[in-house]
Parts: structure tokens; C-alpha cells; sequence
């Protein structure tokens, strides 16, 4: 049966130059380099410019995931915009993207699920680029986390970090089998019932203010490989794979031990993961593209690899999907 799948056409990303190594980090809070590479495997991460917006960083990762995909700014007809930290409560991150690449009138939003969004972004892509109601979409994970951080919080301000990545996805016919290019499934989920354990104390209808990040980082970690495992179950499910027809794991990077953990429990073989959270840190939405780009950078991922995404986040969000590149 011929479908029509969402392809992935290119992949692109962009990190700001300011690295910041744990050992800064421990001039500012009660903490140091073995506790945070021990409990989290984060050795630093970036920091956007004061002048730097988030919409920046997603527009230098747009232009290189257009270059990787032979399009430019005149063929996309839908921008979406992964992101928690927008450069301005409106208009959307996605909507500044457009102007500041030249992309003519189009489809463009901002998708709010935190570190899940990235996934999320790319089921809401698939709606309308399966469907026939966009051609050549921009997917967008862009965040400026070291906005949001306490910076006398060392349970927090140690683990988040900024970045961008994007891909262009294109309709590409296909059989309806795994065999396919494009993606093939998804399992995205949320629980409102836990907003109390990672959230941002401040906002336009409450406080008036930004806020900061708070999380009981130890009681998300212990949802986190649960909840994680089941929504990879799912979307295996879905899509018509098993673990095993897995080329390549690309999981949002909060932790190793998350990460580490959710490999143990589903089988996978640890050489088949793709870990940057020791690079960039947690990067909420903007971390698996960030990951991806990085394996297809050093010739890991290839045109063809099975491709299985995961995040978990504030929400509680969490969610997988599984891509043919
Ligand atoms: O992407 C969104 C999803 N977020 C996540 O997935 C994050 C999930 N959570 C985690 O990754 C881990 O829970 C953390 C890395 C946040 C913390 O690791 P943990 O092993 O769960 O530690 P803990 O929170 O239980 O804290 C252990 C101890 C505490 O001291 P006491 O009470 O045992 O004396 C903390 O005060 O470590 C202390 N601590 C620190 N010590 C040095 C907390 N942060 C630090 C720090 N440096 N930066």
C-alpha cells in the first residue's frame, strides 16, 4: 500500500561559542567536577551571548539543515519551533525564524512540551506533512535553558545548557512498511499530574516574571527511565519494529544514568547510542537534534539507519519516535 511519509532531508545545528566547564560553574555554587560528571556525566555546556536571542541560535542551525537538504528559504512552507525559553512571550520564536530567513508567508508556531518537544514538534510536522498540507517543513528544537537557572541553585544551574538543531522534512512516498524512509511512528504522552516536579516558577499570568527552573530532580529521574522505556515500547509498536531493527538510539541527554538505564532496560546495545550530554549538557528540546546532527557529522548515522528518538520532560512530557533517515 503506498503512504506518504514525513522524510527527513536534512539536519543541521548550532552551539554558541561560550563553553562553560563544571570547574567555572564551581567558582559560583557549592559543587565540583566529580560530583557533577559522576551523578550526571556533564563535563560543560554552552551559553548563549546576552545579545544572542534563542531565535538566533535556531536560524544558524536552520541554515545549515537547509544546506544539508539542497533547499532554501523559498521552498519551506512550515516553520515549527521546539522551545521553552521563546525570545519574547510573543510573537513565537517561529514566526522571528521566518522573517530573519527570508521564508515567504507560511505556516509558523512555536510547540511548548519542554525537553519532549523536539518529538512532539515532529508528530505535529507529520500532520501536515503526510497529510499533503505542507511540502517542505522546517523542525525546530531552539533553547536558551541557562536563561531560566537559579544560578545560587546547584541542584539545577549545573545540568542545563543552549543550542539549536533542526531538520527539513519533505513527503517521500513509501510502501507502509519499516522498510520505508520517513517517519514511521510515534508514542508521545503526558501526566498534568506531576507539573510539581519540574516546572518555572514564574510566568506572564502568575508572577508577571520569567522564573526560574525548579525541579525534585531525584523523583523525575526515577520516572524517567519507566516512563521512557514504555512510550519506546509504543512507538516500536506503531511503527512496526523491534528493538532489535534499531540502527541507531538518539535520546534527549538530561543524564547518562538516564540515559545509561533506559538502554540497559530495553536490551540495547550500548555501542548503538548516541550520548553529547557530556558536550552540551541538557539542552531541553534542542538535544536530540543537536545529538543527531552530531552522529551524521562524524559518519555514524547514514541514509537508511533506523533512527529511534526518546525525551522525557516538564509536564510531565515524555514521548519516542522512530525515524528512517
Ligand atoms: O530533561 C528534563 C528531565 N530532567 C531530568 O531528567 C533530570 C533527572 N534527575 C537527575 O538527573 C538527577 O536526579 C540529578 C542529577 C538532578 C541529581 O542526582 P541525584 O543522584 O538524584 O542526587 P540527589 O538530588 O538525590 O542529591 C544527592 C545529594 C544531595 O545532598 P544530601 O542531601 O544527600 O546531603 C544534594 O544536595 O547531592 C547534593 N547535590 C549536589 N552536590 C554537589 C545536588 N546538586 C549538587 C551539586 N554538587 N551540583
Amino acid at each position: 500500500m503506498s503512504v506518504i511519509r514525513s522524510a527527513v532531508t536534512g539536519v543541521g545545528s548550532y552551539l554558541p561559542e561560550q563553553v562553560v566547564t563544571n570547574a567555572d560553574l564551581a567558582k559560583i555554587v557549592d559543587t565540583s567536577d566529580e560530583w557533577i560528571v559522576e551523578r550526571t556525566g556533564i563535563r560543560q555546556r554552552h551559553k548563549a551571548r546576552d545579545d544572542q536571542p534563542t531565535s538566533d541560535l535556531a536560524v544558524e542551525a536552520s541554515k545549515r539543515a537547509l544546506t544539508d537538504a539542497g533547499r532554501g528559504p523559498q521552498d519551506i512552507d512550515l516553520i515549527v519551533v521546539a522551545t521553552t525559553t521563546p525570545d519574547m512571550t510573543f510573537p513565537s520564536v517561529a514566526s522571528i525564524v521566518q522573517r530573519k530567513l527570508g521564508v515567504p508567508t507560511c505556516i509558523a508556531f512555536d510547540v511548548q512540551a519542554v525537553c519532549s518537544g523536539f518529538v512532539y514538534a515532529l508528530g505535529v510536522a507529520d500532520g501536515f506533512v503526510a497529510r499533503g498540507a505542507a511540502r517542505c517543513a522546517l523542525v525546530i528544537g531552539a533553547e536558551e535553558m541557562t536563561r531560566l537557572m537559579d544560578w545560587t541553585d546547584r541542584s539545577t544551574c549545573v545540568l542545563f545548557g543552549d543550542g539549536a538543531g533542526a531538520v527539513v522534512v519533505e513527503p517521500r512516498e513509501g510502501q507502509g512498511t519499516k522498510a520505508d524512509r520517513g517517519l514511521l511512528g510515534f508514542a508521545l504522552r503526558c501526566d498534568g499530574s506531576k507539573t510539581d516536579l519540574l516546572y518555572v516558577d514564574g510566568g506572564p499570568a502568575t508572577t508577571g516574571s520569567v522564573g526560574h527552573l525548579r525541579m525534585a530532580g531525584n523523583q523525575v529521574f526515577r520516572h524517567a527511565v519507566v516512563n521512557i522505556a514504555e512510550a519506546i515500547t509504543a512507538c516500536c509498536e506503531a511503527s512496526g519494529i523491534e528493538i532489535a531493527d534499531v540502527d541507531w538510539f538518539v535520546p534527549h541527554q538530561a543524564n547518562q544514568r538516564i540515559i545509561k538505564g533506559v538502554g540497559d532496560r530495553l536490551g540495547l546495545d550500548e555501542d548503538k547510542v548516541v550520548s553529547t550530554v557530556a558536550l552540551h549538557a541538557n539542552t531541553s528540546a534542542a538535544s536530540i537534534p543537536l545529538a543527531l546532527d552530531a552522529a551524521i557529522r562524524d559518519g555514524r548515522i547514514k541514509r537508511g539507519d533506523l533512527v529511534l528518538m526518546e525525551a522525557m520532560g516538564g509536564g510531565l512530557t515524555w514521548g519516542a519516535c522512530a525515524l528512517r533517515l
